[in-house]
């Protein structure tokens, strides 16, 4: 089949490329021509494991190809699928400003019954706006569909390929037809194909990220409880997670949620529904204590410190808004960094990947250490932000003898705080009782 991608970032990159690695000739198109030289050259401009090796391969064999321009990539393509980005613009709401250029712009260039599908991230009725504005600019009989895309950054080529579920809204059963047979390969082990109304699809998406959402709000909450009330929030996410009902999934305590999707899709839902009269109050709580969160190690930072962090070294390991993406969108190691620099704290940050993209963000405000060890001399403690896999198990002799005091403020909960107190730090981690003599 051939196929277009118009927008070749996270999502549109892993989908045309996946989509070429089962046989499809696919081009992605994009309106940035410095990504799109990199791509021509063999390079990939995002981190995401595994995908480096796909793109090469299906450039050289002839499946997969990268572009700026719309009438080579549309002119011969069945499918057209819309994977541009969907910002939060001023008020909250989705900015879709990017879906309706590229709607327009591939209008001229539709080939006869083309099915345009948009795998983008947009509020209810965006799917028909879409029609209206290429039916504005062809006379060309074409079809849409609404195709969410639920893939996780870190783990996109494997939520690809082995989705648990492919959703797909449609009017006609012509689109649904050749979508199916487009993921007919990823849907080998009985995945459910779900054909369902547009405005259904375009509201799953939402749902989704919003229930998620929820549920890392909700166990923050839980966890900040714990701390005050001597709980610790890990003996009980046991003890709920047992209970079938409620599971162990998306139940872990942390620093807040941050990335390209959860603030803006929660933001974007709740100002959907006040413009149709309905007050979203979970959503808006549930985005009010994220932002919140974000603030937990800065506040126990400063608590520690007795109020004054000047003249003191933080360490901040784990950049990213998650491990194995190098996304800092949103992500709760700038809010940190941000509030520790005001506070006159000195900022040592590394992460494995995202230092690049922090640097453009930060400029040299910061030291940038190549290894997390690096990071830590004459720290006064470390913040631990992003549970990177090297993180988990590291020399921690050779971490105190590098550090000004040992102490260091987890996140993540990725250390037994009975051993760090073994070995002499001062452990702090989110929503555990305090040690005698620690917290
Ligand atoms: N990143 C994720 O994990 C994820 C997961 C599921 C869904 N989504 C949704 O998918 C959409 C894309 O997200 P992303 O993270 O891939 O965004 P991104 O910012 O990484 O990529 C978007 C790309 O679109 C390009 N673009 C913008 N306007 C264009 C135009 N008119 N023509 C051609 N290209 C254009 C940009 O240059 C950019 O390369 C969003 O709606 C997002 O909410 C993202």
């Amino acid at each position: 089949m051939k196929i277009t991608i118009i927008g070749a970032g996270y999502v549109g990159l892993v989908t045309g490329t996946c989509f070429a690695e089962s046989g499809n000739d696919v081009t992605c198109l994009d309106v940035d021509t410095g990504k799109v030289e990199l791509l021509n050259r063999g390079g990939v401009p995002i981190y995401e494991p595994g995908l480096e090796e796909l793109v090469k391969r299906n450039v050289a064999a002839g499946r997969l190809k990268f572009t700026t321009r719309y009438d080579e990539a549309i002119r011969n393509s069945q499918c057209v699928f819309i994977c541009v980005g969907t910002p939060q613009d001023e008020s909250g709401a989705a900015d879709l400003r990017f879906v309706q250029a590229a709607s327009e712009n591939m209008a001229p260039w539709l080939k006869a019954d083309a099915i345009v599908i948009c795998k983008s991230t947009v509020p209810v009725g965006t799917n028909r706006r879409v029609a209206e504005w290429i039916r504005a600019k062809t006379n060309t009989r074409f079809h849409i569909a609404s195709n969410p895309e639920f893939l996780k950054e870190g783990a996109a080529i494997d939520d690809f390929t082995k989705p648990d579920r492919v959703v797909v809204g449609a009017d006609d059963e012509q689109a649904a037809d050749v979508l199916q047979e487009l993921y007919r390969p990823f849907l080998r082990t009985e995945k459910p194909f779900l054909v369902v109304g547009i405005e259904s699809a375009e509201m799953i998406k939402y749902v989704a990220n919003c229930m998620l959402a929820t549920k890392i709000s909700f166990i923050n909450e839980m966890a900040n409880i714990c701390e005050r009330v001597g709980a610790d929030i890990n003996e009980v996410r046991k003890g709920i997670g047992h209970d079938a009902r409620i599971g162990f999934s998306f139940l872990f305590p942390g620093v807040g949620y941050g990335g390209s999707c959860f603030p803006k899709d929660v933001r974007a839902l709740a100002s959907l529904a006040a413009d149709k009269g309905v007050e979203a109050r979970i959503l808006r709580t549930v985005d009010e204590t994220n932002n919140q969160q974000k603030f937990v190690l800065f506040h126990k930072l400063m608590n520690y410190f007795g109020g004054d962090l000047t003249n003191r070294t933080i360490a901040v390991w784990g950049l990213s808004f998650k491990p194995r993406t190098d996304d800092i969108r949103e992500a709760p190691s700038l809010v940190l960094i941000r509030s520790l620099l005001q506070a006159g704290a000195t900022v040592k940050v590394h992460d494995p990947v995202a230092l690049e993209n922090v640097r453009k963000e930060l400029g040299d405000t910061v030291t940038y250490c190549i290894h997390h060890y690096d990071a830590c001399d004459g720290a006064d403690a470390i913040a631990i932000v992003t549970e990177w896999n090297e993180f988990r198990n590291p020399d921690f002799d050779y971490i105190k003898l590098k550090m000004k005091s040992p102490v260091i403020f987890d996140g993540r909960n990725l250390y037994d705080r009975q051993k760090m107190a073994a070995r002499g730090f001062y452990y702090s981690g989110i929503g555990l009782s305090a040690l005698p003599g620690t917290d």
